[in-house]
């Protein structure tokens, strides 16, 4: 009886090990694991499932990282044998500047990232409006976000994605005209307001405390960052009082006597390029 306990007793315990054996040799060899069992599960290639691989990459911060072990670092099928290019077929396939933000324009939304496109989104809101601009030059990406070489440059996605990007101003929201006024441009996310920027009026006898509203386009007129921002008349004063060669008499109408570089008669911006340029033009 006690020979067949412990026959007993040594064959189960033989089977645990046997088990915990197999259950790491299993461990070993799936280093990677599939986001779902049978490869990926019903609906991934479908964009109106909640199961679709768009949805399930913005949901972990869009880390292509986790799909390139199966799929190859240039996504043409790797262990998979499933290419990502054939449905990607733009440059960069699943990186492509335009495929999580953007679109036909370029790569600044709208599209934001969660798929709005309306202005009054934070993630989109006057995109459009700085890059093509009334009164002024495009304004490039990094006027106000960090420069950065390529899909994998740490200060793109990053290695702590949030899903916000980053404000960086550029040298022109530096700006001073070699005046004393020392802008310090500030982006306060909360407000969706963009302050103490050269470019929105931080120079001698501009509107220091003029703030763009990021998420209105109508908060920016003629008259807003040097003028009188109700009746639009642009003539540059420093609290109404003006200072020669400036006065109370002049409209958008006298500007080209002397800066007639960049305006005409009819007080329209002939010259973009040399509007908020960072230098007077006169
Ligand atoms: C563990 C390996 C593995 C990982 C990780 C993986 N895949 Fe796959 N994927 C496969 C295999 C194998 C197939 C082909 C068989 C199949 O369709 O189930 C496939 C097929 C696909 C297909 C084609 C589906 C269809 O019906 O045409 C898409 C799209 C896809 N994967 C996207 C992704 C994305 C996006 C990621 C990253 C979030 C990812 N995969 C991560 C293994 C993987
Ligand atoms: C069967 C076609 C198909 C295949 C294969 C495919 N995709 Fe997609 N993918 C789509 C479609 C459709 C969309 C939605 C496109 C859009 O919104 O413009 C999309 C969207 C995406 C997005 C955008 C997510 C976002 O937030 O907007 C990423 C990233 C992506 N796919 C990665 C991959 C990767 C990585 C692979 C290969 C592992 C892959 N896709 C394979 C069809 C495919
Ligand atoms: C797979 C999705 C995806 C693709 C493809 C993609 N981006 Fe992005 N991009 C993001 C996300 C997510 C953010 C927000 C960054 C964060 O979370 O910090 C972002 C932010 C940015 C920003 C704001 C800067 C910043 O520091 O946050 C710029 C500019 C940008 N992307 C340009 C590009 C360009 C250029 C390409 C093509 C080389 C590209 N993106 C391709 C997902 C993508
Ligand atoms: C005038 C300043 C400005 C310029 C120029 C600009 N951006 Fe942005 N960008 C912003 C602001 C402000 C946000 C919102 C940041 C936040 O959510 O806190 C933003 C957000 C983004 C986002 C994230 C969108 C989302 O859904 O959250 C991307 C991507 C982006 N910008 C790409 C670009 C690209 C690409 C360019 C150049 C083609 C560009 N931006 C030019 C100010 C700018
Ligand atoms: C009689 C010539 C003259 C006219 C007309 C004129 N400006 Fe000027 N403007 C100048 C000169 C000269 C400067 C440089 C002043 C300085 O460096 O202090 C200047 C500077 C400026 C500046 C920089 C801020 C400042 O005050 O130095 C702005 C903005 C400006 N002008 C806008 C306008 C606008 C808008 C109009 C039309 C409503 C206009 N100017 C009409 C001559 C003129
Ligand atoms: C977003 C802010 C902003 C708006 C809106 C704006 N300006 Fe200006 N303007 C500036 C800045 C900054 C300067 C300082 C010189 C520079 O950088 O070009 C300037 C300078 C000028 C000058 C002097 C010439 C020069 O050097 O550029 C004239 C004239 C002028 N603005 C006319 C206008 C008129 C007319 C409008 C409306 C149609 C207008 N501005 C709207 C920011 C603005």
């Amino acid at each position: 009886m006690k020979k067949i306990i412990l026959y007993y007793g040594l064959f189960t315990a033989m089977l645990a090990m046997f088990l915990v054996y197999q259950g790491c040799s299993e461990l070993d060899n799936s280093v990677t694991m599939a986001p779902d069992i049978d490869t990926h599960g019903d609906g991934w290639a479908n964009p109106s499932s909640n199961n679709f691989h768009g949805k399930y990459i913005a949901s972990t911060k869009w880390n292509l990282n986790q799909c390139k072990t199966c799929h190859g670092g240039d996504y043409t099928g790797g262990t998979a044998g499933s290419s990502c290019l054939g449905c990607h077929s733009g440059s960069g396939g699943p990186q492509n500047c335009r495929l999580c933000h953007g679109g036909p324009g370029g790569a600044n939304p709208p599209k934001a990232l969660n798929g709005d496109t309306s202005v009054t989104s934070l993630g989109v809101g006057v995109h459009a409006s700085h890059r093509n601009p009334q009164f002024s030059a495009s304004v490039s990406c990094e006027g106000c976000h960090q420069d950065f070489d390529g899909f994998d440059d740490p200060l793109h996605i990053g290695p702590n994605a949030d899903g916000i990007a980053e404000i960086v101003f550029g040298p022109l929201a530096y700006d001073t005209i070699n005046g004393p006024i020392r802008p310090n441009p500030t982006w306060d996310r909360n407000a969706a307001t963009c302050s103490n920027a050269y470019c929105h009026g931080t120079f001698k006898e501009g509107n220091v405390n003029a703030v763009g509203v990021w998420t209105n386009p109508n908060s920016v007129v003629c008259g807003t960052c040097h003028g009188d921002p109700v009746t639009g008349n642009p003539t540059p004063r420093t609290n109404n009082i003006f200072t020669e060669p400036h006065y109370s008499f002049m409209t958008i109408t006298s500007c080209y006597v002397c800066h007639g570089s960049v305006i005409n008669g009819q007080g329209q911006i002939t010259n973009k390029d040399l509007h908020v340029n960072g230098e007077l033009n006169y």
